[in-house]
């Protein structure tokens, strides 16, 4: 459904390579440019700039951090699921969650930081995940608009990253995207059948939908002209297509998606501009996503506090796995000996 993103340009560095930094090697940042602009990939054993690195542990980092902490609105319902259909899909939905979770501190960890160092960041409130989890999920719609709308913009972001220029990032990302269509196709149906039936059902889709829809498009991140960090990201071929970009596109797939719904988007200013050959849209409350981002947002506390216990709570599991470990490791070099 979103897979129109992988049109983008080949090589986003096309424009003047960055000076090398102070105290960086010349000749290897030449090297480093010319393959950025021949959109080559770069591996963990390549050198790479100093400023390229920080930049992917940030982001890969906080990536896998919205991956884990996105687990946590839906796996509210799964004990509430209303079948169990509805379950087992709901089940391998929020696994799949920690999965991607899982690729994507592995692919940070290329990068010479430790899944320590990241969970601490996280835990200690240092680290950003995704906005969009720090909402409440109120009625069983919530779980559907999450698949079809949260799911979906993540999806409009996260293919373009199946080509970004740091390659354990980019392989990741390939089946991310793939489990990621699943769960907003899954989400979508999931709302099909709930516009089938009751009034009070359909109210509850739509109302779901009203409390998500703005909070989804500030999901793609500030304005371009004023995200800090756009213009170096594309620069390197780590981003490939801007924020606003990626927030126009998810606008123009999902009107129609609506549509065939059945529920209005909750923006009196969404119309089509025939001008443009895009949908124009309303004004996003920019302080409420700064709110949600800086801490304060509805959940964040509870998202945290929950992410924290399950961490103390798996010590004895890590602790277990290690001491298993190095009994096998003892065993092996026994009868090597
Ligand atoms: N939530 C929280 N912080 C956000 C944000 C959001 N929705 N959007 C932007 N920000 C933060 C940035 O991280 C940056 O903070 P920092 O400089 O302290 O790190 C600041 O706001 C300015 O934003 P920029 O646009 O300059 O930052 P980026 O160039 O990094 O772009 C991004 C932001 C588009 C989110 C980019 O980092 C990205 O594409 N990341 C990978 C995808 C990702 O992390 N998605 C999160 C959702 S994953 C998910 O939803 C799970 C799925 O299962 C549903």
């Amino acid at each position: 459904m979103y897979t129109q993103s992988f049109n983008v340009p080949d090589s986003p560095g096309a424009t003047a390579p960055a000076a090398a930094s102070a105290g960086e090697d010349p000749v290897r940042q030449a090297a480093f440019d010319a393959r950025i602009d021949a959109d080559g990939r770069i591996e963990p054993q390549d050198w790479m700039p100093e400023a390229y690195r920080r930049t992917l542990v940030r982001q890969i980092s906080q990536h896998a951090h919205s991956e884990i902490v996105g687990m946590l609105p839906e796996g509210n319902w799964i004990s509430r699921a209303p079948s169990l259909k509805r379950k087992a899909i709901l089940i391998a939905k929020v696994q799949d969650e920690g999965g991607h979770g899982l690729y994507l501190y592995s692919a940070a960890e290329t990068l010479g930081t430790s899944r320590d160092q990241m969970l601490d960041a996280l835990h200690s409130g240092r680290a950003k995940y995704s906005s969009i989890f720090n909402y409440p999920t109120l009625t069983w719609a919530d779980v559907g608009v999450i698949g079809w709308l949260v799911d979906g913009a993540a999806i409009m972001n996260q293919v373009p990253l199946c080509r970004c220029s740091y390659g354990p990032y980019a392989r990741a990302m390939v089946r991310v995207c793939k489990e990621e269509s699943f769960h907003q196709r899954q989400g979508y149906e999931a709302l099909l059948v709930m516009m089938t039936g009751t009034d009070e059902q359909k109210a509850m889709v739509q109302d779901a939908v009203n409390r998500w829809w703005w909070k989804c498009l500030a999901m793609f991140g500030p304005p371009d002209a004023d995200s800090p960090n756009s213009a170096q990201g594309m620069r390197w071929g780590i981003k490939r297509v801007s924020n606003d970009e990626l927030r126009q596109k998810f606008v123009d797939a999902t009107v129609p998606q609506a549509r065939v719904l059945g529920v209005t988007l909750p923006d009196p200013d969404l119309r089509w501009n025939e001008e443009r050959q895009h949908y124009d849209y309303g004004q996003i409350d920019w302080n409420e996503f700064w709110e949600s981002v800086n801490g304060n947002g509805p959940c964040n506390r509870e998202r945290l506090a929950t992410r924290v216990k399950a961490y103390r709570d798996g010590e004895w599991v890590r602790d277990a796995a290690l001491a298993h470990a190095a009994k096998k490791r003892a065993r092996s070099m026994k009868e090597a000996a």
